[in-house]
């Protein structure tokens, strides 16, 4: 099976989560991309979704999916998401796509985060994916100087430019042994909109797809 065929996979199981007349969280990329095609096979079974990126809302319009704004639901029963890597308490990188803002609001907003990944994405120690840190663009160089102090090699995804008109710094060589207290002390930083370390609200239910099928991964 190839990488992508697993992510249809996970896709494709993370389907059993969704609820009959709700409103589902979507989220950003290529696995969620899958999840969309066939979202849009039961799209009369939802209410419609709350989107995390331009790019996810105009997929589940082009399928005629009904389009929330967060703003008018009352909360979100389930959010299903992808990710960069994943540790085994399900504490995530993400952002690659450059939608982590959206997805962290719409993580915290939301009973259950069923994250939905291919294997490679399973890690034992988070960081050899380079952690995305979105900032506002007059902090770059700062916040860019203050990630280098505490041991990361930043690099300006130069020419992006985030849905909330913002840049990213994808910080490479960090070792996140301990993913709260990272996420805690660069959340403290003036100028950093969000980070990429999703641990204060890790998922809930990790599902992967393996060679075998999709499995289920719940935090260790
Ligand atoms: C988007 O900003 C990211 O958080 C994605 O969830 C993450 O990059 C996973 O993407 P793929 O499903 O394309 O691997």
């Amino acid at each position: 099976m190839t990488q992508d065929e697993m992510k249809r996979k996970a896709a494709e199981a993370a389907l059993e989560y969704v609820i009959a007349d709700e409103i589902v969280g979507v989220g950003t990329g290529s696995t969620v991309n899958h999840f969309i095609d066939v979202l849009a096979e039961i799209k009369h079974k939802i209410k419609g979704a709350v989107s995390s990126s331009e790019a996810s809302t105009e997929r589940m319009q082009g399928y005629g999916i009904k389009v929330y704004d967060l703003n008018d639901v009352n909360g979100i029963e389930v959010y299903i998401d992808g990710a960069d890597e994943s540790d085994h308490y399900l504490n995530l990188i993400k952002g690659g796509g450059g939608a982590l803002t959206r997805e962290k609001i719409i993580a915290g907003a939301s009973k259950k985060f069923i994250c939905i990944a291919d294997e490679s994405k399973l890690v034992d120690v988070m960081g050899e994916f380079p952690l995305p840190v979105e900032v506002i663009p007059m902090a770059r160089s700062f916040i860019a100087r203050e990630l280098v102090k505490i041991g990361g090699r930043p690099v300006w995804r130069e020419g992006f430019v985030t849905d909330n008109g913002c840049d990213i710094l994808d910080v490479h060589d960090l070792k996140i042994m301990e993913p709260v207290k990272l996420e805690n002390q660069l959340n403290s930083l003036p100028g950093i909109v969000t980070v990429g370390i999703f641990a204060n609200r890790p998922a809930d239910v990790l599902i992967l797809g393996t060679q075998e099928g999709a499995k289920t991964v719940l935090s260790k």
